[in-house]
Order: C-alpha cells, then structure tokens, then sequence
C-alpha cells in the first residue's frame, strides 16, 4: 500500500478503510515479539536522544517506542491513520506532524530517524527519495542515525503473485523502464471485497547508499532482521543504518567516507 502515482503530488492511498483495518490487514507487523525486536534496535541508537518515524502510521512501533523514555515524533501524509494513531492508548507521548516525509520539517534535533516497512518506495521518484535523505539528514545532529527498512528487488517476471491467501490476493506489475512496481490488491474482510493499487519506486542498496551519502551520511550497520541477523546476497530485506556526519560544520566528515 502506497500512495498514489500521480506524478510527484503527495497523496496517501492510507484511506479510512485502509486505517482501520491496518492491524487486520498485516497481523504479521504486530506480532509482539517483532514489534519487540524493532523497538529494542531502535531504542539502542536512539540511547537518550529523541526520534522522528517518517510514514508513522498508526504508531505501532512510534508508541512502544516513546514507552522506552524516547521522545517520538512522527511525520505522517494520511489523516485516517493519525486518527487511527490518536485512539491507540499512549499514543498522547508521541507527537505527530500531517506531511510529506520528502519535505516536512520538525523543529528540534534528532538522534535518530527511522523509515519502516518499505515506506521508501512509496515515493516514485529518485529526486523524491533523495530528498528524504537529506530531510532525515537535516532533522539529525551530529553523529544522529537514519535507519530505513526495506526489501531487496528483484523484479521478475511481470506480473508477479505476491499474496494468495483466502483474504489477500496481491499481483505486481513491473515497469522496469520507470523502476515502478504496482501492486495490485484485493481484501475480502467481513464478506466485502476491497480492491486497490498502489505504485512503488523500488529501489536497491547501493542506491540507497548513493543518496545516503550524497545527503551526507555514510553507512554503519546492515542486517538482514531486527536480531541484527547477518545480510547476504540472497537476504529478502535489510535494516540498514547511515550516520549523519560526527562534526557538522565541516562537510565530509563522515566516518568511513
Ligand atoms: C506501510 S505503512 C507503515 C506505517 C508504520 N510506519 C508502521 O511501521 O506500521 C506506510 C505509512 O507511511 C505513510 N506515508 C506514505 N507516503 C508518505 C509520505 N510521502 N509522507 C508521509 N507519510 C507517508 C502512509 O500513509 C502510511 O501510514
């Protein structure tokens, strides 16, 4: 799910229906002892610092998170699912800014910036990815960390089937030319059918790294899972970590640069 592919306009596809049923729709992503794994590797390098989730959803990491003594923040483009973040208890402690995380500010400095489950792509341009970069960039202070999870393409055969369960039919579409990926979805929940399609810029790890350095950070860590699992070639996704330069003042001065 994504948002929609109009040409670099900001429109989320996170509608009512969507938010509220986002914990039906991917159970997956609230099994406790992922959302567990994810919170302990970030609270980690967040150490006492604060953290801005780009995409924040309906704070199902943001609200764990700001209970480990982490001022939250989160940038978020559908108001449906800040509301549905709004009903969660705790969700008082993380405070939520309506926005593109391509362009939207938050004042303060952040030790950490952090972009879940793919949500990269869900900006359909390079320019408008390497603008996410330098926005984490912008929002980290010296030494601050950008986390992004994401899976690794492999674009195949087109179209792809992705999901066939008795509730989730998914089938992706390639236009390698554009490297979009459109995903095409059918819910049936409660007995109703629900359809969409949402496009996807996917985009790999040496290209993230390109942005990530070109916005000034130098990559740390790479992992295939939240337990800090090894990546290898044939890793499906990876949790992967730049760092914002140690001294601001002077440009290039990232480690390992
Ligand atoms: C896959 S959900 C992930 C939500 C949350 N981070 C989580 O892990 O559960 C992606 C979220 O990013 C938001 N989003 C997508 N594109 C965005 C953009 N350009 N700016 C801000 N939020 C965006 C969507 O509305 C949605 O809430």
């Amino acid at each position: 799910m994504g948002r929609a592919y109009i040409g670099g306009m900001a429109e989320s596809r996170f509608d009512g229906w969507t938010a509220a049923h986002y914990a039906r729709l991917w159970p997956e992503l609230f099994e406790p002892s992922l959302v567990e794994a994810t919170t302990d590797f970030l609270a980690g390098l967040a150490g006492g610092g604060a953290a801005l989730e780009f995409g924040v959803g309906t704070g199902r990491i943001a609200i764990p998170l700001s209970r480990r003594r982490i001022p939250v923040y989160g940038i978020e483009l559908s108001a449906a699912m800040i509301r549905e973040l709004r009903a969660q208890p705790g969700s008082d402690a993380v405070t939520v800014s309506l926005g593109d995380f391509a362009t939207t500010t938050v004042d303060g400095s952040f030790s950490l910036v952090y972009l879940l489950r793919n949500t990269i792509t869900n900006l359909t341009t390079r320019e408008e990815q390497a603008q996410a970069f330098r926005n984490a960039a912008g929002h980290l202070g010296a030494g601050g960390r950008f986390v992004i999870e994401n899976y690794v393409p492999v674009p195949a055969e087109s179209p792809r089937l992705f999901a066939d369960t008795g509730q989730h039919r998914g089938v992706e579409v390639y236009d390698v030319g554009k490297q979009i990926a459109v995903s095409h979805h059918t819910w049936i929940l409660d007995g109703e059918v629900h359809t969409y399609a949402s496009a996807h810029r996917y985009v790999g790890t040496a290209e993230l790294d390109d942005m990530a350095r070109a916005a000034g950070m130098s990559l740390r860590e790479r992992w295939a899972d939240w337990q800090r699992g090894p990546f290898t070639d044939t890793s499906p996704a990876h949790i992967s970590v730049w760092q914002a330069r140690v001294d601001l003042s002077r440009p290039g001065t990232a480690e390992n640069d």
